[in-house]
């Protein structure tokens, strides 16, 4: 945990928000394997973690908006509990931990809400993503759980993420810790990745350096020389010579802040003059997208210009035809980029998705698209210094998606379609940093990974 300070600091400036009546946040409980005591590795709900910093199940978190005052609801350990787990913090250490000076039976939390609401108190909480939180908000509040999941608060949903959206210090800090540990990750997966290696074995190669660390993936990686498919997660291809290969990987450091990275390289260690072209294509992509981060500017407008970048270049290489503008806005592009640029990244890989992707990434001064692929771009509004953001641009040799277009001549004034039915085949390449927006402009987080054509060449050869 971060010293308890913070966490009483993050509910000070939650309260801040002007919000009244009761602030509940459920944590997470065990989610079984198969059975109730054989479980998954537990994830805590990230913005129970955030106020309450506690990374155990059973807990809530309930906050007094109009007086301040917070309690943390759990269960004392009992001697049972202890002779299967040792020894284990009582309640009220817990909640010192996190600077809280109340706690109070988990099992007097639904009396406690049924006075309040009782009384006339709003009783705001956040979108639930599982379906034991909607059972338990059920209970709680006396609803059904489909109820439940529609009557969560839009403005408790804004002020959280005014907040968890700008980062601290000590936030940015363990993303460039989870970043380390990442980019050691990616350069042993260049290496492993060797003619005859299956997908698998290198995947393996990463996760054991992740859990030496006694760390665990941010999301399920994405390592396959079928790129094209773009959250592909099977990995029983034989590697060989001339493949690329995309590997979309990260993971979540012990306070449990996220990287999400991605690198695309050669089996055998050298580009091809065809991927060469490609990757650098997608490498001047996303540094235009980095250069025009800044506060104010929007992530949709920076989207359409990595797009406009793509189509430049591809267009000198036979690509597409026509006005780059006419061919970025007709959303012509994304047959070869049917993807957003990125999303913010924190606790969550795709940090605060739960909670509801527009409320996040959207907002009064930009909707989402409705075209095809830019209708993906989970990002669109005006950025502010402390965001953290993926960058991730990518070019694609889809055949379903490429066949489907030709066949009802979609675009058909800005594709030409024989060009792209030549590079079926080639796979994909996408290239992913994670961004801190500063006051000036950006910064990428944690030290360098392998990322220009000579750059990869080289770590290959080593
Ligand atoms: N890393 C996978 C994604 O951003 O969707
Ligand atoms: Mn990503």
């Amino acid at each position: 945990m971060f010293a308890p300070d913070i966490y009483l600091q993050r509910r000070q400036n939650l309260q801040a928000a002007g919000l009244s009546g009761l602030l509940l946040f459920l944590g997470n409980v065990d989610s079984p394997m198969n059975y109730a005591d054989n479980t998954l590795p537990f994830v805590q709900d990230s913005s129970f973690r955030y106020f309450f910093g506690l990374n155990e199940p059973g807990l809530a978190g309930l906050i007094d908006a109009d007086s301040g005052e917070a309690v943390l609801f759990g269960t004392d350990p009992d001697v049972a509990d202890v002779v299967w787990t040792g020894p284990l913090p009582s309640l009220a250490e817990r909640a010192a931990s996190a600077a809280l000076t109340r706690s109070q039976p988990y099992a007097q939390l639904a009396t406690v809400l049924a006075e309040a609401r009782a009384a006339g108190r709003a009783i705001h909480y956040l979108a639930p993503y599982r379906g034991e939180t909607k059972i338990e908000l059920g209970r709680l509040l006396g609803a059904h759980p489909a109820e439940v999941k529609d009557g969560f608060s839009v403005p408790l949903t804004q002020a959280v993420v005014a907040l968890r959206e700008i980062k601290g210090e000590e936030e940015i800090a363990q993303m460039e810790a989870a970043l380390a540990v990442t980019g050691a990750m990616h350069v042993a997966a260049m290496q492993s990745s060797k003619a005859g290696v299956l997908e698998h074995q290198v995947v393996g190669i990463m996760e054991g350096i992740m859990r030496r660390h006694d760390w665990h993936l941010a999301y399920p990686s994405i390592f396959s020389k079928h790129g094209e498919v773009l959250h592909n997660h099977h990995h029983d291809n034989v590697l060989q010579n001339g493949d690329l290969v995309l590997n979309d990987t990260g993971c979540t450091s012990g306070e449990g802040y996220a990287s999400d990275i991605t690198r695309t390289f050669p089996v055998g260690g050298r580009f091809t003059v065809q991927q060469r072209e490609l990757y650098n294509i997608v490498l001047e992509m996303q540094e235009a997208a980095i250069a025009a981060i800044r506060p104010g500017a929007r992530y949709l407008d920076i989207h359409k210009l990595s797009a406009s970048v793509m189509v430049e270049r591809m267009a000198e290489l036979g690509f597409f035809k026509g006005k780059t503008e006419d061919v970025v806005e007709s959303g012509a592009y994304a047959i070869a980029f049917p993807h957003g640029l990125g999303h913010q990244i924190g606790m969550d890989v795709h940090d605060m998705e739960g909670l509801g992707e527009d409320l996040v990434g959207y907002g009064d001064d930009v909707a989402r698209s409705p075209l095809f692929g830019l209708g993906y771009l989970r990002l669109g509004k005006a950025l502010k210094a402390g965001m953290v953001l993926t960058v991730e641009p990518g070019v694609y040799f889809i055949p379903a998606l490429v066949a489907a277009w030709e066949a009802e001549g979609r675009h058909r004034d800005y594709i030409n379609y024989e060009r792209f039915r030549e590079y079926l085949g080639m796979g994909g390449i996408r290239i992913e940093d994670n961004v801190l927006v500063t006051e000036t402009g950006s910064r990428v987080l944690g030290e360098p990974i392998p990322k220009t054509v000579d750059e990869i060449e080289a770590i290959m050869r080593m």
